[in-house]
């Protein structure tokens, strides 16, 4: 009897773990603007295959040897193979196949039902089991709000006019708050602590309250061309997910930079309008490289680093090691920080400030064998202001 019923325990388990099913090609057809901007971000790009970033410190990590790739809960939750492998602690090793490389799949985040809070370790994303023919998904509308919309045809005029609303494919869901105020992001980037219960990365939650500014609307800004092939719209929600690895230039009006003359030389002042810090990976660091440009001469100040360093005993450490923060000067969550510079500068001069960063910190590129990958050894620039002096 016990046995029938732990197999029926996890049969239920099992059921929950292969939810989300439907491919990314599945919505193709339908969304093809939507597919494609998906295909170039982060989030497709999540697997070990697809990001050798992420390929290195799973080399590194214990986790490796372990045969336990927990990484899956937020960097592979479309793979059913995986999660079923995890919940029943078999060996969960990523294989480069179709369903690993769903990376973060459409129908998963659109599947998200609600954020189960674990202040210690991280915030996990309870799903909707849409393993099912005609799935069930979540969006947010403003005049459709808390509704929820079934594919309908209507005919008028005796048949001759046809008239639909909803999509042929998919339930539409519109009431799910945590699609207005982008709480759904939170599962994954809300905040992650180590073993030691040092906290290696958080998002803070305060840019997924306000429905009118927050992840979803710097991350995912309206831009041309129709949401379906169906209905259509003259803008979408953009899927590209700009962040540090794709089209970061498209948040560089979250940065503010000015120029201040003063009797010693200039200022330059960078405000952060992001709701968290400015860069959150702690394998990141940012730089302002500061140019002057008099004439036909150009002199190149020396350049302000912006970090979060983890460590250990004193000493840089990697996530899983590191008990204490190594170093921090990171620009915090709508921080203004002003960076005096005592070089003399005249009228007519033109300074030039270039904010930009590294996926990887070059200190780390040599150790993590990074050197000859483009993207982790690569200076991109958020912005770039000059200024003229008076
Ligand atoms: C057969 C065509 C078709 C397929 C396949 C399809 N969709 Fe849709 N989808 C539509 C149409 C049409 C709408 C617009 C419905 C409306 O405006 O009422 C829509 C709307 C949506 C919306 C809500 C848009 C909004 O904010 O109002 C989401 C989210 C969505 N689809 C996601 C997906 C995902 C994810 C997939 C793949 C798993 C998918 N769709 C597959 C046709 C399709
Ligand atoms: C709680 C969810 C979560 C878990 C679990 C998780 N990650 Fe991540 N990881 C993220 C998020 C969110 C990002 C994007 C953050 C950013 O860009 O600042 C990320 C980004 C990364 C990056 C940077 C990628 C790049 O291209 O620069 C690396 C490396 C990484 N994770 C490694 C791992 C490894 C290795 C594991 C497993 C041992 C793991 N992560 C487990 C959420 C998670
Ligand atoms: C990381 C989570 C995430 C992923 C992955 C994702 N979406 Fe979305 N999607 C959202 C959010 C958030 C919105 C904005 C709120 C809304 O309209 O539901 C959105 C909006 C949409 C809309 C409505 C667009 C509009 O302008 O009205 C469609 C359609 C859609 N997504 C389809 C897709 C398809 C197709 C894929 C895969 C190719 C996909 N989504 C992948 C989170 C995601
Ligand atoms: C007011 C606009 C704004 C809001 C709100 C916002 N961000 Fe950002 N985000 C930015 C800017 C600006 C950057 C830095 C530019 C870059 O990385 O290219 C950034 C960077 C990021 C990165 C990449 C950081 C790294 O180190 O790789 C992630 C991941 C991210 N944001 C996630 C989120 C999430 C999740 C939320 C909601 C809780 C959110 N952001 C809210 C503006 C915003
Ligand atoms: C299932 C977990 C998950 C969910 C849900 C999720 N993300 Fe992510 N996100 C990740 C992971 C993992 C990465 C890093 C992938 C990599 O680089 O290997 C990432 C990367 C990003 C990046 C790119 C960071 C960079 O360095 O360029 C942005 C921006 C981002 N996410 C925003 C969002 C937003 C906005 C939402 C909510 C609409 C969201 N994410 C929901 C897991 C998630």
């Amino acid at each position: 009897m016990l046995k029938i019923i732990s197999t029926y325990l996890i049969l239920l388990f099992t059921i929950n773990a292969t939810a989300s099913v439907a491919k990314n090609d599945t919505c193709k057809g339908c969304h093809p603007q939507i597919y494609k901007e998906f295909m170039g971000s982060a989030h497709k790009k999540s697997t070990i295959f697809n990001d050798p970033i992420h390929k290195v410190i799973w080399d590194k990590h214990p986790g490796k040897k372990k045969d336990k790739y927990a990484c899956a809960q937020c960097h592979t939750p479309s793979d059913p193979r995986i999660m079923k492998a995890l919940e029943e602690s078999t060996a969960a090793v990523p294989k480069d196949d179709a369903a690993q490389n769903e990376g973060i799949s459409c129908i998963t985040c659109h599947s998200i039902k609600s954020i189960e809070s674990h202040p210690k370790s991280h915030d996990k994303m309870i799903l909707l089991n849409n393993d099912k023919k005609r799935p069930t998904l979540y969006a947010a509308s403003k005049d459709k709000r808390d509704t929820k919309v079934e594919y309908k045809v209507e005919k008028s005029f005796m048949g001759m006019f046809k008239s639909t609303t909803g999509s042929p494919y998919h339930d539409i869901d519109y009431s799910n708050k945590n699609f207005y105020t982008g709480n759904l992001c939170m599962g994954c980037h809300g905040h992650k602590e180590n073993s030691h219960g040092q906290n290696v990365c958080t998002t803070e939650a305060k840019g997924a309250i306000d429905e009118k500014s927050n992840c979803i609307t710097c991350h995912m800004p309206q831009v041309k061309g129709s949401a379906t092939t169906i209905a259509i719209s003259k803008k979408h929600t953009s899927h590209d997910f700009t962040g540090a690895r794709n089209k970061p230039e498209m948040l560089s009006q979250y940065l503010k930079i000015n120029f201040k003359q003063t009797n010693k030389g200039f200022e330059i002042t960078l405000t952060n309008e992001a709701t968290h810090n400015l860069l959150l990976h702690p394998l990141r660091l940012a730089k302002l490289n500061v140019r002057v440009n008099s004439g036909t001469t150009t002199k190149t100040l020396k350049s302000q680093a912006f970090y979060r360093i983890l460590g250990h005993d004193g000493k840089p450490a990697m996530p899983w090691i590191a008990t204490e923060i190594y170093k921090e000067n990171m620009l915090t969550a709508g921080e203004t920080r002003t960076i005096k510079y005592d070089t003399i500068v005249k009228s007519g001069d033109m300074v030039e400030a270039e904010f930009g960063f590294y996926l990887v910190n070059p200190k780390m590129q040599k150790k993590l064998n990074l050197i000859d990958n483009k993207e982790a050894t690569k200076f991109n620039i958020l912005k770039t202001e000059f200024f003229q002096v008076k």
